[in-house]
């Protein structure tokens, strides 16, 4: 059977891909923030997942305003990067595997997720940057992905308890596909951030911790806010943290801590990285 083996966290801010193409993450400004990865990806390496799911939102590059899901799963064998502005290398296609995205599909859809179902999708930084930070530069990607798009974007955006429900669905779609198989989530966007208006460049660091310590050990208690009040808090953009929380759903209700590691501010943001590990 497949198995969620744990879920991992990052920030997807696109100046962090430049850094990475353009030979940047030892200088003094990122080598902090890149140190933060370096356990997670010790992690990746030792425990070899097949498969990671990456819960990202799309800033416009497959879905534009005008046509937006709530939820949307990739359901394709190949997935292309583009660049949708921030002068960003494209990098090579990730392998998908279409059979395992239909398959949590039907089983989302089972569970009274009505999710968008993409027979081609385009990844922007928001899937792409995790990735890179995680796996380096590869002309191979070493692992199949699969896309699920949240909208935090065009609102009204779901809320937390909503993703925190999804995650829930989405272990049970996993847990029920019959081949063996080792799946990661990884939980992208956030932490506080606000890209323009009056409020931009917030960054609410003690919101931050609270909030990467109740997701590992008591994600319920940001379900409690509503996305106004998560906005007010951590900024427009930083509502992105609500995705944290469909991994989060995903994994057991007591998970061990392998990693946390905060760094404020890189580029316009607040950046948690997680490694949560089920038990077993
Ligand atoms: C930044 C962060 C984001 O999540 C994003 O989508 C774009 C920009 C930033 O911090 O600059
Ligand atoms: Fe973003």
């Amino acid at each position: 059977m497949a198995k969620i083996i744990g879920g991992v966290t990052s920030s997807h801010i696109p100046a962090v891909g430049n850094a990475i193409t353009n030979g940047l993450t030892q200088e003094p400004y990122w080598k902090r923030f890149f140190d933060g990865y370096e356990p997670a990806k010790a992690w990746l390496r030792a425990q070899k997942p097949d498969v990671v799911i990456v819960v990202y939102n799309d800033h416009g590059l497959n879905f534009f305003l005008d046509k937006v899901p709530t939820f949307a799963l990739g359901c394709a064998d190949v997935y292309h990067n583009d660049d949708e502005g921030w002068a960003l290398k494209p990098v090579p296609p990730f392998k998908g595997n279409a059979q395992f995205s239909w398959h949590i599909a039907e089983s989302l859809m089972s569970q009274d997720f009505d999710i968008c179902t993409c027979q081609e999708m385009k990844v922007d930084h928001g899937f792409v940057n995790p990735l890179l930070a995680l796996y380096g530069q590869c002309d191979v990607w070493p692992v199949t992905t699969i896309p699920l798009a949240v909208n935090t974007v065009q609102h009204p955006v779901p809320t937390a308890r909503r993703c925190l429900a999804l995650g829930h669905a989405l272990r049970r779609a996993v847990e029920s596909y019959p081949e063996d198989m080792r799946v990661v989530v990884l939980g992208t966007g956030g932490m506080s951030h606000q890209l323009q208006g009056e409020r931009a460049g917030l960054i609410d660091v003690e919101f931050d911790l609270e909030c990467m310590d109740k997701i590992a050990n008591d994600p319920q208690w940001l379900t409690q806010f509503s996305n106004a009040e998560l906005m007010r808090r951590a900024g427009t953009e930083g509502i992105e943290t609500i995705m944290w929380l469909v991994m989060r759903g995903a994994l057991q209700s007591n998970v061990k801590v392998v990693h946390k590691h905060y760094h404020a501010p890189i580029s316009n943001t607040g950046a948690g990285v997680l490694v949560l590990e089920n038990y077993s």
